[in-house]
Parts: structure tokens; sequence; C-alpha cells
């Protein structure tokens, strides 16, 4: 059985040395762009229209949401993001590693921010949102998001919710990547069992998970969900960046957005009708903050008027804190994103990319020293990251105001010493994994003929038993794995239906809404929660 295993890596390792340039030329994008039709310039848009609802952020969440309202209401998406299709290497699984590092020009689908913390980090900005410019795994939540997110869910609505999802933008992998499947070998024989095969749910062990990229490399994100709206009901503005909800009062009754040349926009809201936040964990709380939703003492000290004082909003920041590490390999592979995922006890997972590319190591997206890149290795990162964060950290404004810079957040990784035992628990399963025939593979053997890993950066501690070395291993590589989440807490800013409290006619729906990101990687339930809110407004208003 051992040997088996072995014998196909070898070959298929030998299948995959070509040269990477011939491997990585983008393949044609193939995405349905029936949704086109219904998607406009905010600059051709009138300067006052009324709709039944209006959703800020065409992302993630926001395009499922917009879709399934359209179905019986008039819908508005103010997304301040362009068309996809005008950047290409969004559009493909080989294009993303070099978009990623291509640069922020303050318009382009990858919005890069700081944290307080020191860590680089990515927003997307784009319609479809994070969707499209993520590593595209796709794997449904676990059973204590549900228990504890605050909500009564309707399971089967929510079963139904990810099967619509899925049966448009979900492709089940043939794991036909060397690296993917000697990853699997990896898990498998470093003790991650069962065998799940191949599966959307999340189930403790080693699995193939779904992906957003179909079997050709082609992107499949939100976007595609807007194929689903009825198009007479439905507008999508882009290049629309809110700057405002407006109030009466304690309702929301409109907003105001701006287009690519600095015009004022209005839109409102008819009778029953209702504004939608959708603008993500840091677009939502920061919308909030701006439209004078927040902590009083904040909103004062930049001469905010106050409509609601919110002490929450901004509040329980979170990003789940990347750990691993990354192996120069002695020989070159095809890229490939996460397809496989190793899920331990405790909500603690592993994920491997390889690549040529700045994507894999701790800076999100600085590029690497010269040194390092002048030899244009291949790299093998083994990541990971556990669901129950217990560090927060917050968001403010900064005080220029502008809703097009991203606003200051700090997430305190580590500030909590129970998120530092499952770093550690999860170090040491990264070292069983390197232990394990497999991987034993993709040392590099020197002059004298010994074999060892090729570390970049940090090398993995050489005692994994000693806790305090890996404690320390922990803090001094901790990257983000960009499901950074809360802000707009439900039970705290929201109700159990996403209604902000305190406020009429308002919700926010999207990952600001988590205290826990669900699951491995939160894309699949954040579709499904645009799907499942959309059905539960449907079925309360008929
Ligand atoms: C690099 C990267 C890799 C990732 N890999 C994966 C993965 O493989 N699998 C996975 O499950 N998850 C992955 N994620 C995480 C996942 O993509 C995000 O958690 C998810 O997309 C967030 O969805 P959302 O609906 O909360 O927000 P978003 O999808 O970010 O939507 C918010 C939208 O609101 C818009 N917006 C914000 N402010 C305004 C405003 N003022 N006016 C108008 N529009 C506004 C934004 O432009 C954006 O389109 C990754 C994320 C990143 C960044
Ligand atoms: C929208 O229109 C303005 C003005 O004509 C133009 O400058 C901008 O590039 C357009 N945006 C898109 C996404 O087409
Ligand atoms: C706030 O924005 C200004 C202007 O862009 C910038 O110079 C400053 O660094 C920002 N402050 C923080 C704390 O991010
Ligand atoms: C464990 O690691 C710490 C910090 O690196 C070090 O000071 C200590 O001596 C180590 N303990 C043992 C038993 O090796």
């Amino acid at each position: 059985m051992e040997r088996c295993k072995v014998t196909i890596l070898i070959l298929s390792l030998t299948i995959s040395i070509f040269p990477l340039q011939l491997l990585s030329s983008e393949a044609i994008p193939n995405q349905d762009v029936s949704y086109m039709k219904f998607v406009h310039n905010a600059t051709d848009l009138p300067t006052k229209e009324e709709y039944d609802y209006i959703i800020i952020g065409g992302g993630t969440a926001g395009c499922p949401l917009a879709t399934t309202l359209s179905s019986k209401f008039s819908i508005l998406v103010l997304e301040r993001g362009s068309d996809p299709n005008k950047y290409p290497s969004v559009l493909n699984a080989q294009g993303i590693n070099n978009a990623f590092a291509a640069g922020d020009d303050g318009k382009n689908p990858f919005q890069y921010f700081v944290s307080e913390d020191g860590v680089e980090n990515i927003r997307g900005r784009v319609l479809g949102g994070g969707s499209m410019v993520n590593a595209g795994f796709y794997s449904r939540g676990h059973r204590e998001f549900f228990e504890n997110a605050g909500v009564d869910w309707d399971m089967e609505l929510v079963e139904k919710a990810y099967e619509w999802v899925e049966e448009t933008v979900v492709s089940q992998p043939i794991l036909n990547n060397a690296w993917q499947a000697a990853f699997r070998s990896a898990l498998l024989e470093g003790g991650v069992v069962p065998d799940n095969g191949f599966d959307l749910r999340h189930l403790v062990g080693t699995k193939i998970g779904g992906s957003i990229f179909d079997n050709k490399g082609n992107r499949h994100g939100a976007v595609e969900l807007l194929n689903k709206a009825n198009p007479t009901n439905i507008k999508v503005a882009i290049q629309a960046t809110v700057q405002k909800i407006l109030f009466s009062g304690l309702s929301a009754t409109g907003v105001s957005y701006s287009d690519s040349k600095g015009k004022l926009h209005t839109a409102s809201i008819h009778k029953n009708g209702e504004i939608i936040v959708s603008a993500g964990a840091i677009g939502s709380p920061q919308l909030l903050l701006l439209s004078g939703i927040g902590p009083k003492s904040h909103l004062s000290s930049l001469k905010l008027p106050v409509v609601l004082h919110q002490p929450h909003v901004g509040q329980f920041m979170t990003d789940n804190p990347r750990f691993g590490t990354t192996i120069v390999l002695p020989f070159q592979l095809l890229p490939s994103a996460g397809k496989v995922v190793g899920i331990l006890q405790e909500n603690i997972y592993i994920q491997s990319f390889a690549g040529p590319s700045t994507f894999l190591v701790p800076p999100a997206f600085s590029l690497l020293p010269p040194q390092s890149t002048s030899i244009n290795p291949t790299l093998a990162s083994f990541v990971g990251k556990f669901s129950d964060v217990n560090s927060k950290g917050w968001l403010h404004l900064n005080s220029s105001l502008d809703v097009k810079k991203s606003p200051i957040v700090r997430f305190n990784y580590y500030s909590h010493h129970d998120d530092l035992d499952r770093c550690v628990r999860g170090v040491r399963k990264v070292g069983d994994l390197l232990k394990t025939q497999t991987i034993e593979k993709i040392k590099t053997q020197d002059l004298e003929g010994e074999k060892a890993f090729m570390f970049l950066g940090l090398p993995l501690t050489e005692n994994l038993w000693n806790d305090s070395s890996v404690k320390e291993y922990c803090k001094k590589t901790v990257t983000t794995y960009w499901h950074y989440h809360g802000g707009c807490l439900v039970g705290k800013v929201v109700d159990g239906n996403y209604k902000v409290i305190g406020i009429e006619n308002l919700r926010v729906v999207d990952g600001s809404t988590f205290s826990v990101s669900p699951g491995t990687n939160p894309m699949a339930t954040l579709m499904m929660l645009g799907r499942y809110v959309g059905l539960k407004v449907l079925k309360q208003r008929w």
C-alpha cells in the first residue's frame, strides 16, 4: 500500500516537470456573464431613484441575496468595484497568483490593507467581492458554527440554500495535481483519518473539498449567482461607492453613493423596503460608523452626528491566524491552490498550496526578498488555521473619513492563550506530515549528501514538544488566512434575523456578523447566508 502511493507520487511528479511557463499560461476565461445585461456604470444611473431593497456591496453574500429578493421585489445593488471581466487574471486559477502581487492602484480587485498587528491582508474590490479574488476552496460550515451563531436556523432551508449555490458555482476537483495528491497521501499517512473522499460537508479526517474553479481552471464566483436573478427587477451599479446610509429618526430611508466621476446619487427605499449592508467584515462596520451608528465617543471624536449609540459596532474583529511553514522544492511543480483539507479534532485545519508565488509565504502581498525570487523556486506551503479564535480586536475609522480608505483594524492575534495552544497542536501536526514518507521526498540533498528541508523563512521549530518554543514560532510567523470576520456580530449589532438592533429597515448580511468563521473556509456559508436570508425575507413578506 505504502509503496503503491509512493510510486504514484513519483510518477505524477515526473509528469509535472514541464516548464512552468507553459503550465501557467492563462486558461481562456469561460464564465456565464448573462448578468451583464443588468449591470450599469454608476455614472449612467439617475441621481434620485426608489427601490424595494438596496443592497450595499455586490459581494459573496450580497449577490445571492440580491438574486433571491429579485424574484418578488425591485432591487438595486451598489458595488464600489468594477466588472470582474475587466480583469481576466481573476477569472482563472493560474492568473490569480500574479494578480495578487500586481499592486493596489485604488481601483483593481485587490485592496491591500495592513492591520495594526503589522500583518498584510487583502480585501476584494470587484463585483463578486472576495469570491473573485480568493483561492476558491468550497466547504460547508461546521456544526458548532450553526449551534453558536445566535440564529434560530431552519436547517432544511440551510440545506436547500447550500444546494442552490452549489448547482451553479461548485465543481468537484479532479485530483490530477501532483502536489495536492501528495499532500492528501501525507495527511492519511500522518493520521488525519478517516479518508472521506470528496465531500462538501465538514467532516473530521481528510477530504477533497469543492472548488469554484472548474476543471479547466475557470472561476465561478458569486457574480454567476446573479444569473439566476429576475432581470426585470434588478439593477446592479458598479463603481458605486456608498458614502453613507440616510435616516429619518431611527429608520433607514436610503443611501448616498458616488460614481467614478465623484458625482453623488441618492437612492431611497419604498415603504416596507430595506437597506441591506453586505459590504464585508471591514466594509460593513466602517459604513455603519460613517453613517452614525457606533460608539458615541468614537463618532463624536470625529465630529460625526450620532444616529444611534451602539458600542459594539467595530468590536470583536477577528482573524484566524495562519500557521505553518513554507519549503523550497528541489523540482518544479504545477502550481495549485488547496483542493484537499485535513480536519483535526478541535476544529483545527491543515491545507497546502504549491507554486512559484509570493501568495504562499507570510507577507500577503509584498514581494519575496530578491535572493529567493532570482532562483524562481517552486514552493510548497503547509498552512493551518483553527475556527474558534478567542483573541478579539477592533476597527476604528481613520480620521480622514474617506470611505475608500481602509479603516484602522487590529486583530490582536494570539492575545488569548487558548489560541496559542491550538496553534501548537496544529504546528505539531504539520511536523507529523513532514515525517511521512511522501513528504520526505521534498528534502534537498547538499554536497555532503545530507538531506534536509529547505525552509523559506523561519525553519519549523526543531523540538516540537517544547511548548514555549513552538509558541514563539507561532507568534513570529503569524499571518492571515484572509478569513477575517466580526464587527457587526449577531446578538450585539444585529438580531437573529440580521436586523440592526434599534434601527428600522436596516440589516447586515455578510461575514461581519460572524463571531466564528464557519467551517474550514467561509465562502460556502457566506453564499448560503445570502440565499438563506433572502428566502426568509420572501417567506415573511409573502
Ligand atoms: C486572498 C483570499 C483568499 C481566500 N481564499 C478563500 C478560499 O479559498 N475559500 C473560502 O471559502 N474563502 C476564502 N477567502 C475568504 C472569503 O473569500 C471571504 O471571507 C468572503 O468572500 C467574504 O464575503 P463577504 O460577503 O463577507 O464580503 P465580500 O465578498 O468582501 O463583499 C463585500 C463587497 O462590498 C463591497 N463594498 C465594500 N464597501 C462598499 C461601499 N462603501 N460601497 C459599495 N460597495 C462596497 C466590496 O467591494 C465587496 O465587493 C479568501 C479571501 C481572500 C482575500
Ligand atoms: C464609467 O463611466 C465613466 C465615465 O464615462 C468612466 O470613466 C469609467 O471608466 C466607467 N466605468 C466602467 C466600469 O466602465
Ligand atoms: C489615515 O489616512 C491617512 C491618509 O490616507 C494616512 O496617511 C494615515 O496613515 C492613516 N492612518 C492610519 C492610522 O492608518
Ligand atoms: C524550550 O524552548 C525555550 C524557548 O525557545 C528554551 O528557552 C528552553 O530552553 C527549551 N526547553 C527545553 C527543555 O529544550
